[in-house]
């Protein structure tokens, strides 16, 4: 399918006045992580990102974005997602040989700047940056249209939202999430604890607390890529179910805000809710390994 260029240029760069996309998921994931983490977790990660107020990991959680298009940062850029060469909707599914591009790709990116994090010969300043990049990509890897190849996870996909003409990737990146929360125009950090606070205790106390043992099922901080790799594969599932049940032709111009949002909202909701709980977990993984391993915690 090839479609309008022209339309593409503007899904691909943040335009001035415009909150970044996607910054919305990732600052809500990140709080979600900092109310789940253990004390000795935040204090480490407080310590290591040199932020002690709570919101240490939600500053930070944009971060990788906000480089990914400067000459430094370019080298990231396929870090960001995995796609796989699937055939929605009739056949989902990651795999890792034939989708990990060979400059890398999100699930080899959680491995390499986790085992930065553990590595404690590494400059401070490198391992803050990779902290940053672990607390972003574990947010990405939940998106469902990162985890997809068609149309470049859907930038391709022309589509209308509201009557916005979007494309797909960027409903799936902000707009369903923004409707659901009643439009965010200005202040995403607000929006995002708020948002945070609610997802919070549904993992806690409401819908989601019998399924926390399942999330984290397997996880495993000496198996990075089979761990990322489930959340990727869950993820992509999504691809056949509620992004493209009807294939990426069938998609093209629809209005998404009604029935399909209605579909989709949830799927946004438990891959955030997922996203924030396992990145705390993970960080948790971290932080118990390096104070095994003797390193000074709490104190770099
Ligand atoms: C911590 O991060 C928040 C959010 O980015 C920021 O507003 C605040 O100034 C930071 N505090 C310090 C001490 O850096
Ligand atoms: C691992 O991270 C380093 C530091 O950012 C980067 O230079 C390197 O390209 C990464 N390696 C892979 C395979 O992604
Ligand atoms: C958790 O409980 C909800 C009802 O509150 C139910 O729909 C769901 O199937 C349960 N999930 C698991 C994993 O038991
Ligand atoms: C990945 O997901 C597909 C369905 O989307 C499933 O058939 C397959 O077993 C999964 N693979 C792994 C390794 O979980």
């Amino acid at each position: 399918m090839r479609l309008n260029s022209a339309f593409l240029a503007c899904g691909a760069v943040s335009l001035p006045g415009v909150i970044a996309w996607g910054s919305l998921g990732h600052i809500t994931v990140a709080y979600i992580a900092s109310n789940f983490v253990k004390q000795e977790t935040a204090v480490y990660f407080q310590d290591l990102l040199r932020n002690d107020t709570e919101h240490y990991l939600a500053g930070v959680a944009t971060w990788a974005d906000s480089i990914r298009y400067t000459k430094w940062g370019r080298f990231t850029k396929n870090f960001h997602f995995i796609d796989a060469k699937d055939d929605p909707p009739s056949y989902c599914g990651v795999d890792f040989d034939r989708d990990c591009k060979e400059d890398g790709c999100v699930v080899s990116s959680i491995q390499n700047y986790t085992s930065q994090v553990l590595d404690t010969e590494l400059w401070p300043w490198r391992r803050n940056q990779a902290a940053k990049f672990v607390i972003h990509f574990v947010g990405d890897i939940h998106q469902p249209l990162h985890t997809e190849n068609v149309e470049r996870g859907g930038n391709g996909i022309h589509v209308r939202f509201d009557s916005s003409e979007l494309n797909l990737h960027h409903v799936w990146d902000s707009s369903i999430a923004e409707k659901m929360l009643g439009g965010i125009h200005r202040k995403p950090y607000e929006a995002a604890y708020r948002w945070a606070a609610d997802l919070t205790n549904e993992i806690r106390s409401g819908k989601y607390a019998n399924s926390t043992e399942v999330w984290v099922d397997g996880i495993d901080l000496d198996d990075p890529i089979a761990t990322s790799m489930k959340w990727a594969n869950e993820s992509n599932a999504f691809v056949c179910t509620h992004v493209l049940p009807e294939g990426p032709e069938a998609i093209v111009g629809q209005e998404l805000a009604g029935e399909y949002y209605e579909k989709a909202a949830p799927v946004i909701e438990v891959q955030v809710a997922r996203a924030g709980y396992r990145l705390a977990t993970w960080l948790d993984l971290i932080v118990d390994r390096l104070s095994e391993s003797g390193a000074p915690v709490g104190e770099l």
